[in-house]
């Protein structure tokens, strides 16, 4: 499907150690990442842009302090408290935050980690149980996995890095091992801790809620640490579990910026600290708030895995890296490299007012247009008039589909459509019958109020009972109706997270154990149904994070479907997810949202830019407008694979100027598609320009309405007028196709 114009051969020698040096130097094609072994202290020398070979620039100073302890009593200045550490402790000397902390059997909270060995190998291991990104040979990445030891706590950590031939970006993980013969408690530990030498960066990050995801976040360090986190027992809508250190004349195209995304899907904690010498430590991994583990001897404990993006073509260049890894190392599965299907969702079209004749009426709408997947949402089984019962009990609910669900998918397919299927399966109602039953299946602490939040609870997936469950009456529906997709929901966070199985002094491991339960039941299901594309889905995109992408090549952007908001939320949420995994829906206007009237062409361009598909009762359209449709969708077949595999590069910022714009380009370079969007019309109308990225300037491209042929060099450089017309929230699409002259 893809053809990498990235990909190149020949010798693969990524990481080496100079042992007269005592140095470890790691090359992605881009970047490098220096380490230094002193005094069995693992440092972190440099990362940054790829340097042949380290020969000692810029050693490390050593710079006697105030107030500064020093951890080699020979040597004054050399102080852990300003040392750059690869694997910070806390409490002999660096004041700085730790990567981890260990509780000991007598309490002491104190390690000493030293250099114990390394090993380098070819190839990059799975981590047991946790979605991480992944290689297909052994030739893709090259390993490293440094040994540090504290033998006074009985504690092995090892730190494994990976580097990857075809993509610019270093993993790192962190496995801690009990060697010793007491108990020890893991209070922290992230996955990765970097300290930079200066602070001239601005940290970008992205927040939101609720129908407003992933909004940019741009701002100047300042002394002192600024903490982005979760502590719902999800990722989040509040906050994403990546960010970067962008240096500040970097911008969309141009400069350098360090990325830190994290592979996991719970509570998480990304910390930029600095320090008063003005050097910055960044950090991204579990979160150590409310979270602890007993490690007892030959226990080990596994981090969920960071991946490091360093790119000095700005913030586009990052995101490009993360989209390929993303799509191609992350995803799994038949539809990884497919193109994905057009859908059209119940949702916003019945809610839960759905029955048989309802929903077949709308099918045949979508055949008319030829739409491919018609997904049957929430509100199809127990007694699911609104929200407020049933979840867990997973059986078709007669009254409104009489004929079950084998009928109704076997029907849509004769009309020649696949048939997909809502569910939300980490959730039970207190009314429901699975609740009744097992009322100490969720997380619960006990004399404690259950808080409901979307008159639910949330099923305590740390308990095998409970997957097993899950899988039986999940994997019974799937098998006995023809289902090609199922779109996974979750739609509440965590509160008294607590398990009735785990002991009290494993209470603290529940929220982690949840999300170990949740990716081994998900696992388990993806593999007994191959054939099955899933989408994750989180009240919209509230879990959109790299973990679930691992087992769900896409995610439900939003719930908020105006086309206007959708300009930034697909922006943000394009700066590390790759447009294909991004599900972007046409929906009725008003807009159910926010009750913005927008025109069709400008809904269907929006989501066009992402995993298309529609949200609305097709058969309340008037002709002209399923005309209208219609052409979309067979315009979206033209340009998929193109917005699918293509590479995208942002132009114009929303979150800026109100317009957006950006330019899809295919990996050969041989097609690209823009879209320029307005949003509020002007009295004194200014002529805007629409300059695309990523062509080759060498080449000849030919306007696929006009015929007009420009230079690539022209269309980056000259660029062209974005039309000048009345009106709010226009949309401007233009193609082009490489010419031969
Ligand atoms: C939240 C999702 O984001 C929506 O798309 C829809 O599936 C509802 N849940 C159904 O309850």
């Amino acid at each position: 499907m893809h053809h990498n114009k990235r990909r190149h051969h020949g010798g693969f020698v990524v990481i080496n150690y100079d042992s007269k040096n005592k140095i470890f130097h790691l090359q992605t094609q881009k970047a490098s990442y220096v380490m230094h072994i002193d005094s069995g202290y693992l440092l972190h020398l440099y990362w940054g842009k790829k340097i042949n070979r380290y020969r000692g620039s810029r050693p490390l100073t050593e710079m006697p302090r105030s107030f500064a302890p020093y951890a080699d009593p020979a040597r004054r200045g050399f102080t852990l408290s300003t040392l750059p550490l690869e694997y910070p402790a806390y409490g002999n000397g660096d004041y700085r935050h730790p990567a981890y902390q260990i509780q000991l059997e007598n309490g002491s909270t104190i390690t000493d980690l030293r250099y114990a060995g390394h090993v380098i190998y070819s190839g990059k291991k799975k981590l047991n149980g946790l979605p991480a990104t992944y290689i297909e040979q052994e030739q893709e990445a090259q390993s490293l996995d440094i040994m540090l030891q504290d033998p006074v706590a009985g504690l092995s950590v090892v730190l494994t890095y990976s580097v990857f031939r075809d993509f610019n970006a270093i993993t790192r993980s962190v496995r801690f091992e009990n060697i010793g013969a007491g108990v020890l408690r893991i209070l922290n530990a992230v996955s990765a801790s970097i300290d930079f030498r200066d602070d001239e960066y601005d940290s970008l990050s992205f927040y939101g809620s609720h129908n407003n995801e992933r909004n940019m976040d741009r701002r100047p360090l300042a002394p002192g640490s600024r903490v982005i986190e979760s502590v719902r027992g999800a990722s989040s809508p509040q906050h994403d579990p990546f960010f970067a250190l962008m240096r500040q004349n970097a911008d969309e195209a141009k400069g350098e910026v360090f990325g830190f995304s994290f592979v996991y899907s719970g509570n998480f904690r990304s910390q930029i600290e600095v320090d008063q010498y003005k050097t910055t430590r960044a950090s991204i991994g579990l979160n150590l708030f409310d979270f602890s583990w007993r490690l007892d001897p030959d226990d080990t404990f596994q981090t969920p895995e960071a991946v490091l993006v360093y790119s000095d073509q700005g913030l586009g260049g990052m995101s490009r890296t993360y989209h390929h890894l993303y799509r191609e190392r992350l995803a799994r599965g038949k539809y990884r490299d497919q193109l994905r299907p057009i859908l059209i969702n119940n949702w916003e079209a019945t809610y839960f007012k759905l029955n048989e004749k309802k929903l077949l009426a709308i099918a045949k709408e979508a055949q008319k247009v030829n739409i491919e997947l018609f997904v049957l949402d929430d509100g199809w089984f127990g007694h699911r008039d609104n929200d407020k019962s049933s979840l867990g009990d997973w059986f078709v609910d007669k009254r409104k589909l009489p004929h079950g669900l084998a009928w109704l998918s076997n029907r849509i397919h004769e009309m020649g459509l696949q048939f997909g299927l809502w569910f939300e399966p980490e959730m039970v109602s207190p009314d429901s019958d699975l609740y009744r039953a097992h009322p100490d299946w969720c997380l619960h602490v006990p004399n404690r109020l259950r808080s409901l939040s979307r008159y639910q609870f949330v099923l305590d997936l740390s308990r095998k009972d409970v997957r097993d469950y899950l899988e039986h009456s999940l994997s019974s529906i799937l098998s006995n109706a023809n289902i090609n997709y199922v779109k996974w929901d979750m739609n509440r966070h965590m509160t008294e997270i607590g398990s009735a199985l785990l002991p009290h002094d494993r209470q603290r491991e529940t929220a982690h154990r949840y999300m170990l339960g949740l990716y081994e039941l998900i696992e388990r299901l993806t593999n007994a149904f191959p054939n099955i594309l899933f989408e994750s889905c989180s009240s919209g995109g509230g879990r959109f994070d790299p973990g679930m992408l691992y087992y769900m090549p896409q995610t439900w952007t939003s719930d908020n479907t105006d086309a206007i908001c959708r300009l930034k939320i697909q922006y943000g949420t394009s700066a590390v997810y790759p447009p294909i995994a991004m599900g972007a829906h046409v929906s009725a206007v008003p807009n159910h949202q926010v009750g913005r009237i927008t025109s069709l062409a400008m809904r269907g361009a929006v989501a066009m830019s992402g995993n298309f598909g529609y949200e609305l009762d097709l058969t309340k359209l008037t002709d002209e407008e399923k005309d209208a449709v219609k052409k979309q969708v067979a315009f979206y077949k033209e340009i998929r694979p193109l917005i699918q595999f293509g590479d995208f590069y942002r132009i114009t910022s929303p979150f800026e100027r109100g317009d957006a714009a950006w330019c899809f380009v295919s990996p050969d370079q041989s097609e690209a598609i823009g879209f320029y969007f307005t949003v509020l019309a002007s009295p004194s109308q200014v002529q805007k320009s629409f300059r695309f990225q990523g062509l080759n300037s060498e080449f000849l491209y030919e306007n696929n309405e006009t015929g007009h042929v420009y230079g690539g060099d022209e269309l980056m450089n000259t660029g062209l007028n974005v039309p000048i017309e009345k009106g709010d929230f226009r949309s401007y699409v233009w193609r082009f196709r490489k010419v031969v002259e």
